[in-house]
């Protein structure tokens, strides 16, 4: 039997980088995006909520998409800093990640929170794109797939259809350190995380992407975008320059 793999997605999260003058690495992107790789691999860049509006104007029919890095739980109101999902939609996101590892460690998010923000993502017609991973202790301690596993039965929306939903699997160990799981490690996490999606919505959960995120750059992409059940990348540091970026993407041409 033929399965059938998602259409790749290569998202790039720049957290709390870029100014004004970064729609230049956007419009690079964009150059080098050109019409095969546009026929196999979709491109989505989070930059921080103060470039999203011109971010978007930048993007406007190349194909690239452009997202937020968080959400609120609710639509409007009192809640000094925050950006609801239904405003990032306004600003032109399609897609919001929601539970980095960032945001539950630096703001106490719980899973509970987590879900709540992805339902409010797919109230707003964005796709959330639902972090989850272990840290290093919880590696070394063997609980790895246990705690991926509590974290996306807690997580995950209700319900999903496939294209609506995007899980990335991101070891906190390996974000930013230069530090990558082996390929077997990726293989089995992705795995189980397939099995959890596919028990949880049945047949949309293989339609659904999960992609991993920690360190990728262009000289590991090809390894680990090879690896099955991995559907494409969320990359902090190398999307930050177009040239890094594209290479990583490079792998699906
Ligand atoms: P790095 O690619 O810089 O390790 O960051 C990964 C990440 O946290 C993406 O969300």
């Amino acid at each position: 039997m033929t399965v059938l793999r998602p259409r790749p997605l290569v998202a790039g999260n720049w957290k709390m980088n870029g100014n004004k003058h970064s729609a230049r690495v956007l419009a690079s992107i964009i150059q080098g995006y050109d019409a095969a790789l546009r026929n196999k691999v979709d491109l989505l860049i989070c930059p921080p909520a103060t470039l999203t509006v011109t971010f978007g104007v930048v993007a406007v029919g190349s194909g690239v998409y452009i997202g937020g890095q968080d959400c609120h739980t609710k639509a409007s109101g009192a809640h000094t800093g925050d950006i609801s999902a239904v405003q990032l939609a306004d600003s032109g996101a399609t897609y919001v990640i929601v539970g980095h590892s960032e945001r539950r460690a630096d703001h106490g998010e719980s899973n509970e929170v987590v879900r709540a923000k992805a339902m409010a993502a797919r109230m707003s017609w964005l796709t959330p794109i639902v972090c989850v991973g272990e840290t290093r202790a919880q590696r070394e301690g063997g609980n790895a797939l246990d705690i991926v596993r509590e974290q996306l039965k807690d997580s995950l929306p209700e319900t999903a259809c496939g294209s609506d939903l995007v899980i990335a699997y991101e070891p906190v160990w390996a974000i930013g350190t230069g530090l990558i799981p082996t390929i077997a490690q990726v293989a089995e996490m992705h795995a189980a995380i397939r099995e959890v999606l596919m028990a949880r919505y049945g047949e949309a959960g293989a339609a659904i992407r999960i992609l991993y995120g920690g360190s990728v750059k262009p000289d590991n992409a090809f390894d680990l975008l090879s690896v099955s059940h991995v559907d494409g990348a969320l990359v902090g540091g190398a999307s930050l320059e177009a040239a890094d970026f594209l290479g990583i993407a490079e792998y699906y041409r």
